[in-house]
């Protein structure tokens, strides 16, 4: 038998619960600790998705148990809608099996991989299966014991149960794994504290092998539902172009551009047509074919629409479906959490990349409970721990020049009690890979980070400025009245008035100049705003997209 037929005997498709069971680190689990973190975060994160959508004030409850050396048993639960009884098996039995991965929403999850891989994990490394209990509310209660057919990539149901009983509407997984419990930078512990950061509207409870941490909710606001968005021409690729094309239900080409694509309006769509070249001659004239069906545009016609959206000017995608946290939420998430003296945020107004739209925020807390520096990443609200060092966020805080701001910085590293917080919002958070840790390098993104960064810092050099200064006018203060009681003496012997009187007199002097150089006020309780207009202040950068001195270079976060 030749080669050819021998390996042709051996070629097959390969299922994708076999390609992650094989390749579970691209999935980040790597080590038995981020294993942990990971299957924790994809249930929580599901959870807050699920809250939000149904609009529900989550109440979210972790728990870990050591069952056995490296052995964990770890619970999730929510107050969140449920999952309907014919899909809990798909969800937890199935690999890319999810409701966001075709709709252009901000979500936390995107590929429908989450959950189903820990349960992939959990069999994988305990030969158990995950239970899931759910109900949406009508008093039935399914509790399911489910597996994954590897080969099949379909679920594999070991028992359901139906109880009846009170109403309660939610979802509790119990996975076995083998895993390690930490806690340190990057433990669930860490996790759940930086999540109650991004999420103050969430209540937290942790019942850890070390006891129970509550993290209260610092608000019972939710942030607004971001809408669901059509793609937009400007960030599609040749390829989905191409399949869109094949699918779409619209009969001419012009209204598959029209209605397929968000803010593509009548004008633009025959202004690509004809710059793509799917035109027709009308007496003499070369107009838009408007009427071809979308089946018979051709491969070179639809590379030619990509590049026309390059080139024509196009509204922009709609906002309305991003949901930043907004500077209320974030100043409120740190104040509860990290105890600082002072914060400050910022949110700065869309952006698009690639056609996807996206938004920065950027929080600063300074001192009081805070002992150093540290930089908090967030992507749609969930806290990312590992991969910094590839990061967008890392590398525009790099390059941020810090000193500006009054900062002490020493060979690279920030020498300051301060917690750098930054999120992005976007309906597709652009990660370096599927375990979603970090986020690509794109000039757009790190560009509004930085200018993110810079006006936030402006506000925190304004407070610093102002608080340093009172701390060396009191040091001169005390200076003085340290030597009044000497100074009077001396004073007195020269001139043989009585010393009391002249103490006194040098105790007024100093007050008058107190409060003449503190203009009559505590520094602190000047407004920033205020104070910031003001001509001369401390702000003397412009919107500086590059720093000259830039204080990067060294790996430090
Ligand atoms: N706790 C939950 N409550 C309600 N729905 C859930 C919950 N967990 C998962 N789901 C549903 O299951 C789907 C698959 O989840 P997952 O595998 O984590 O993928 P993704 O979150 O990327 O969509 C989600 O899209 C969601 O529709
Ligand atoms: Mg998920």
């Amino acid at each position: 038998m030749g080669i050819a037929e021998d390996m042709g005997k051996r070629q097959r498709s390969i299922s994708v619960s076999e390609f992650f069971e094989k390749n579970r680190h691209l999935l980040g689990y790597d080590n038995k600790a981020k294993a942990m973190l990971i299957i924790v975060k994809e249930a929580v994160d599901n959870s807050l998705d699920a809250c939000e959508e149904a609009g529900i004030l989550p109440e979210i409850y972790v728990g870990i148990r050591q069952v056995g050396e490296d052995r964990f048993r770890i619970t999730e639960r929510d107050n969140g809608p449920g999952i309907i009884k014919e899909q809990v098996p798909k969800i937890f039995g199935s690999l890319l099996y999810g409701s966001k991965f075709h709709r252009l929403k901000q979500t936390r999850g995107q590929q429908g991989l989450g959950v189903s891989c820990a349960v992939l994990y959990g069999q994988l490394t305990t030969g158990t299966p995950t239970t899931v209990v759910s109900s949406t509310g009508n008093g039935k209660t399914h509790r399911y014991q489910i597996m994954i057919d590897v080969g099949k990539n379909k679920p594999k149901i070991m028992e359901t149960v139906v109880e009846e009983g009170t109403p309660w509407h939610g979802v509790e997984i119990t996975f076995d794994v083998e895993a390690t419990y930490r806690e340190n930078k990057q433990s669930v512990l860490e996790y759940l504290k930086q999540t109650a950061i991004s999420n103050p509207f969430a209540d937290i409870v942790f019942d850890s092998p070390n006891g129970r941490v509550e993290f209260k909710r610092g608000t019972d606001r939710l942030p607004p539902e971001p809408k669901e968005i059509m793609p937009h021409i400007e960030g599609v690729e040749l390829g989905v172009l191409m399949r869109m094309l094949a699918n779409t239900k619209a009969r001419t080409v012009h209204s598959f551009l029209t209605t397929e694509f968000s803010r593509l309006g009548r004008q633009s769509a025959n202004e690509l047509l004809l710059r793509a070249g799917i035109v027709k001659e009308a007496g003499g004239n070369v107009a838009p074919d408007t009427k071809l069906r979308p089946s018979r545009v051709t491969d070179k016609q639809a590379r030619g629409l990509i590049e026309a959206a390059r080139t024509v000017k196009l509204l922009r995608p709609p906002t309305d479906c991003l949901s930043p946290l907004g500077s209320e939420l974030i100043e409120s998430g740190l104040r509860k959490e990290l105890n600082p003296e002072f914060v400050t945020a910022v949110t700065r107004s869309p952006e698009v990349y690639r056609g996807w739209p996206f938004q920065i925020e950027v929080g600063l807390a300074f001192g009081g409970s805070i002992q150093e520096f540290s930089l908090l990443r967030f992507a749609n609200r969930v806290p990312l721990l590992y991969q910094s060092g590839v990061c967008a966020m890392t590398k525009a805080v790099q390059e941020t020049d810090w000193r500006r701001y009054g900062m002490d910085v020493n060979r690279g590293r920030i020498e300051e009690p301060l917690v750098v917080f930054v999120h992005i919002a976007s309906v597709w958070v652009p990660f370096t890979s599927e375990s979603k840790e970090a986020v690509a390098n794109y000039d757009v993104i790190i560009k509004e980070i930085k200018l993110a960064l810079q006006e936030a810092a402006r506000k925190i050099a304004l407070w610093l400025s102002g608080k340093r200064k009172k701390a060396m006018l009191s040091k001169k203060k005390s200076i003085f009245e340290k030597y009044a009681d000497e100074t009077a003496h001396a004073l007195s012997v020269i001139t043989g008035e009585p010393k009391e009187t002249i103490e006194k007199q040098i105790y007024e002097l100093i007050n008058s100049k107190w409060e003449e150089l503190n203009g009559g006020e505590e520094i602190e309780e000047v407004g920033v705003e205020d104070r910031e207009s003001g001509e001369g202040s401390a702000d003397t950068d412009s919107e500086e997209t590059e720093s000259e001195h830039s204080a990067s270079g060294e790996e430090s976060f």
